[in-house]
């Protein structure tokens, strides 16, 4: 019989990979450092049983024709999934899996902390005013930014993400928690005094937002104009989770009328551009109260490392007749 061949569309933490190789399975990694080019996708997937991809493919039927009736599982690189056809594979027979763990929980979460505190403390203001050499003695009104101790965090997405966050939001920063979510949480209630709350109400209340929510149809545009102008006028919002969660023309909006205090944003409507409307004239630059980073919650070495490992196993327990890990569903 031979070895099964497992299809990986770029080359990432090398864990998982050297675990599937150990066990004999023909592992065939895209050379290029980049996206792979959709019609390379196409070719290079034939006869693999196993496709790891990443949140940059989008994994649909014609795909999954491509590469032949022999394709058991995607392992899908990301927690997130909202790249792969679900409905499609499910026709097909083909198992859905994804990589949640303990350190992805972790890293996203901090990257969150990360987001906030350096938009309450103005800290990339501050970086480059000090880099520029502007920096002449202390002043007393220099950079004057907000705390975030004794403030409300209001998670929308209780999720083991939501709850990495909040757990920080209140065991290392003393705010007070509530929380919106179609389902109760009821650990975070007991161990964090969390408030369940609809996300109209935590939208008014709350002086950080943060979202943890998947991408799904009820969650696209979650945060539009009608939720910005429930936001206090001082309150931030965070977006680590996917980036049409947030619809950013009203985003750009609140932003132009100071309807909220600012933002910081992981990932963007229109991905991988950062600008919906695919020119270089990027508003979102132009907003001191703005951070922006390149979709970079779970790059530490960690959390990487244990996606790569998280993705071989679901692979390995796949063609093995067992069940994943993590199943995508
Ligand atoms: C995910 O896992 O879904 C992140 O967006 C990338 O790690």
């Amino acid at each position: 019989m031979p070895k099964p061949f497992v299809y990986v569309t770029r080359r990432f933490a090398d864990s998982g990979i050297k675990a599937l190789r150990a066990k004999g399975y023909r592992v065939e990694v895209y050379s290029e450092d980049k996206i792979i080019p959709r019609k390379e996708l196409l070719k290079n997937v034939k006869g693999c049983n196993a496709l790891l991809s990443l949140l940059t493919d989008q994994i649909d039927d014609e795909v999954f024709a491509a590469a032949g009736k022999q394709l058991t599982v995607v392992a899908n690189y990301a927690v997130g999934f909202d790249n792969v056809d679900l409905a499609a594979a499910k026709k097909r027979g083909i198992v859905v899996t994804n990589t949640p763990s303990e350190k992805v929980n972790e890293a996203v979460a901090e990257h969150t902390f990360a987001l906030m505190i350096s938009l309450a403390r103005r800290i990339p203001e501050a970086d480059v005013f000090a880099k520029a050499k502007k920096y002449t003695g202390w002043s007393p009104t220099a950079f004057i930014g907000t705390d975030l101790y004794g403030k409300t965090l209001g998670i929308i997405g209780a999720g083991r993400i939501g709850t990495s966050a909040a757990r920080r939001g209140v065991k290392g920063f003393g705010m007070k928690l509530v929380y919106a979510d179609t389902r109760q949480n009821k650990d975070i209630e007991k161990e964090l005094k969390a408030e369940q709350l609809s996300m109209e109400k935590l939208l008014e209340i709350s002086d950080f937002v943060s979202l943890h929510v998947p991408l799904l149809p009820s969650t696209r545009h979650l945060i539009s104009t009608d939720e910005f102008s429930l936001m206090k006028k001082t309150a931030f919002l965070v977006n680590t989770s996917r980036g049409p969660v947030v619809d950013e023309t009203a985003l750009l909006r609140a932003l132009r009328t100071k309807r909220i205090a600012g933002a910081g944003l992981d990932v963007f409507e229109c991905e991988p551009s950062i600008d919906c409307t695919l020119t270089d004239n990027l508003e979102l630059k132009s907003f001191s109260n703005v951070i922006l980073t390149p979709h970079i919650a779970s790059a530490t070495i960690e959390a990487r490392e244990a996606m790569s490992m998280v993705a071989a196993e679901n692979i390995l327990a796949v063609l093995n007749g067992k069940a994943p890990l993590n199943q995508a569903k």
